[in-house]
């Protein structure tokens, strides 16, 4: 019997957590109406996918099965993310992705390496796989932030399309009350 290394658990945790991501985030791809949203979703899904087919590999070649673990926010995420009347901005900020960092603040991955025990490869593997995830918190991050600016110039240039809605409202209002 292959001795259970003390890592096993993490690495488990991260490819069901990836797949999850993967299912989402794809979801989110096809349901964008922008090519420039869906260009940075689709990348970092393609990314989630093969960090939960890479740590399933690893787990088996260490001489163990990944146990799927169900998360259950998943389907309020895939909600989220199938949605038509939720704008991309909005689904941002509902699956808590593209948040600003915080200063001083070390990020889940910093702790990662803190098991001294942890094979080369393995290693190798992790190491790439949290360059890659900082570097998909930087791409969302810069998605977001240019959806906000793009949302907080827009009220000035919807404003006359709403001051016509109200206008005909009114209208109707009037011709009710005249009735
Ligand atoms: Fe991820």
């Amino acid at each position: 019997m292959t001795d259970k290394p003390s890592y096993l658990g993490l690495l488990n945790a991260i490819s069901n957590a990836e797949g999850d991501a993967q299912q989402y985030l794809s979801t989110w791809a096809e349901a964008t109406q922008r090519d420039d949203v869906r260009a940075v979703i689709s990348t970092i899904a393609l990314r989630e996918g093969e960090h939960s087919l890479a740590f399933a590999k690893r787990m088996c070649e260490l001489g163990f099965d990944v146990q799927r673990r169900e998360d259950p926010k998943c389907a309020e995420r895939l909600a989220i993310a199938s949605s038509c009347e939720l704008s991309d901005l909005e689904k941002f900020e509902q699956l808590g992705l593209g948040e600003p960092e915080v200063e001083g603040c070390p990020d889940i991955f910093a702790g990662m390496f803190a098991d001294t025990t942890i094979d080369i490869q393995t290693g190798a593997l992790l190491g790439r796989y949290i360059a890659e995830e900082r570097d998909s918190g930087r791409m969302f991050r810069a998605c977001r932030e240019a959806l906000a600016c793009e949302a907080a110039a827009a009220p000035a240039a919807a404003a006359p399309e709403r001051l016509d809605r109200i206008e005909a409202l009114l209208e109707q209002l009037v011709t009710k009350l005249g009735s």
